[in-house]
C-alpha cells in the first residue's frame, strides 16, 4: 500500500533525506508553512485538508543551539508550540516528530534510556524536551524518536564545519571529552521506512534511535579528515591534516549553551520492536555520507 507522506521542514538536513528516500512524501518548505507564526492553526488545516497524508513528518526545528539561549521565545514557538498543535490537528494520520539527546545532562556514564529522567542544560534541550512532551502527552497516533549527531548530504553539520576550517586555518582544536553517536540521515530515514512498513503494528511513543557504536567529536573530525586527506578535491587545499587536529576539552571552548557530555542513547527498544540484534555501527552507514559530502561540498577557497 503507498502512504501519502508529508514533510515539513523539506530543506533541512532530516527533511531533505525523507523525501528523497520515501516514496510518497511531499515536502513543506518555510515559504509554505512558517512554524513560527502564532497563529499557525488554519494554515496547517488547509495543508492537511489538501493533501490528507497517511503520515506527518516533523523535520523542522529551531536548531541553532547557542542562538536559542538569545531567542528562547522563538526556540519554544517552533521546537515546542508546534509540534503541540501538530499533536492536536493531525488526527487522522501518524505523527513521527524527532528529538533530541539534548533533553538529557549527559552526567550518565551509560547510554540514556527512554525512561531515564530529562534534565536539559540549555534552551534549546528544553524546548525539544517541552515538544515530545507535548506530543507524547496529547494522545496522538505519534512516534517520536530521539536521535543524536545528525549527518546528512543536505545543509550544515560538523562534518562539513571541520572540512571548511581544516582548509581555511593553519589549527584545529576539537573536544574530547563529549561522546555521542554519529546519526546519518539515510540510516535514519531507512528506520522510520521499516517502521512505516509495519503499519499499525508499527511502534508507537518514545524511542531512542542511532546506529551503533560511539565517539568523541575530536575522534570524529580526525576520521573526516583522514577521508578528506584520501580525496582528490581535498587532499591538496588541507591546511590541518587529521595528524595535526588538537584535543581539547569543554572547558577549553566555552560556548553559550553547555552541551550534554554523554549523548549515548540505548536502542534496546526499538530493537525489541524489529526483532534485532544490533543496529548497523555508525561507521559503516557514515562514510557513504562523508563520501558524498566529500565529491560534492563546495570547496572553501584558502585563506592565505
Ligand atoms: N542536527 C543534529 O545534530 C540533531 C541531533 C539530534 C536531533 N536533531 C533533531 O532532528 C531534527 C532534524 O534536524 P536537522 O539537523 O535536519 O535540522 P536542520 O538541518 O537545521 O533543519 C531544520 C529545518 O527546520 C526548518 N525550519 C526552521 N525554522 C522554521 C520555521 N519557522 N518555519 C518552517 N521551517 C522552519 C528549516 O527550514 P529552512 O531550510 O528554511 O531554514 C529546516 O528545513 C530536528 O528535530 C532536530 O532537533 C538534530
Amino acid at each position: 500500500m503507498s502512504m501519502r507522506i508529508l514533510v515539513f521542514g523539506m530543506n533541512g538536513q532530516l527533511g531533505w533525506q525523507c523525501v528523497k528516500d520515501l516514496p510518497g512524501a511531499i515536502g513543506v518548505d518555510r515559504a509554505c508553512l512558517d512554524a513560527a507564526t502564532p497563529s499557525i492553526k488554519d494554515d496547517l488545516n488547509q495543508l492537511l485538508d489538501r493533501y490528507q497524508p497517511d503520515v506527518v513528518i516533523n523535520a523542522i526545528a529551531y536548531t541553532a543551539v547557542d542562538r536559542a539561549e538569545q531567542e528562547r521565545e522563538l526556540a519554544f514557538r517552533i521546537n515546542a508550540d508546534f509540534p503541540s498543535q501538530l499533536a492536536k490537528l493531525v488526527a487522522k494520520a501518524l505523527l513521527i516528530h524527532i528529538s533530541s539527546d539534548y533533553v538529557f545532562d549527559g552526567h550518565s556514564s551509560q547510554a540514556y534510556q527512554e525512561s531515564d529522567p530529562p534534565a536539559p542544560l540549555s534552551v534549546y534541550g528544553a524546548s525539544k524536551r517541552a515538544g515530545e512532551l507535548a506530543i507524547l502527552e496529547s494522545g496522538a497516533n505519534a512516534l517520536v524518536l530521539r536521535s543524536t549527531w545528525l549527518i546528512g548530504e543536505q545543509g550544515q553539520n560538523f562534518a562539513k564545519s571541520i572540512l571548511r576550517l581544516a582548509c581555511t586555518r593553519s589549527e584545529l582544536r576539537v573536544v574530547e571529552d563529549q561522546r555521542g553517536v554519529p546519526t546519518p540521515t539515510p540510516f535514519l530515514v531507512a528506520q522510520i521506512a521499516s517502521a512505516l512498513r509495519l503499519n499499525d503494528k508499527g511502534p508507537r511513543g518514545l524511542f531512542h534511535l542511532v546506529p551503533a557504536g560511539q565517539t568523541d567529536w575530536y575522534r570524529y573530525a580526525k576520521h573526516i579528515l583522514e577521508k578528506a586527506q584520501l580525496h582528490r578535491r581535498w587532499q591538496s587545499i588541507l591546511r590541518v591534516r587529521a595528524s595535526a587536529l588538537e584535543a581539547i576539552t569543554t572547558d577549553q571552548y566555552p560556548l553559550a549553551a553547555a552541551r550534554p557530555r554523554n549523548s549515548c542513547l540505548d536502542t534496546g527498544r526499538w530493537k525489541q520492536v524489529f526483532g534485532l540484534e544490533q543496529l548497523p555501527h555508525y561507521q559503516q552507514v557514515l562514510d557513504p555520507v562523508l563520501d558524498r559530502i566529500l565529491e560534492k561540498e563546495p570547496v572553501p577557497s584558502q585563506v592565505p
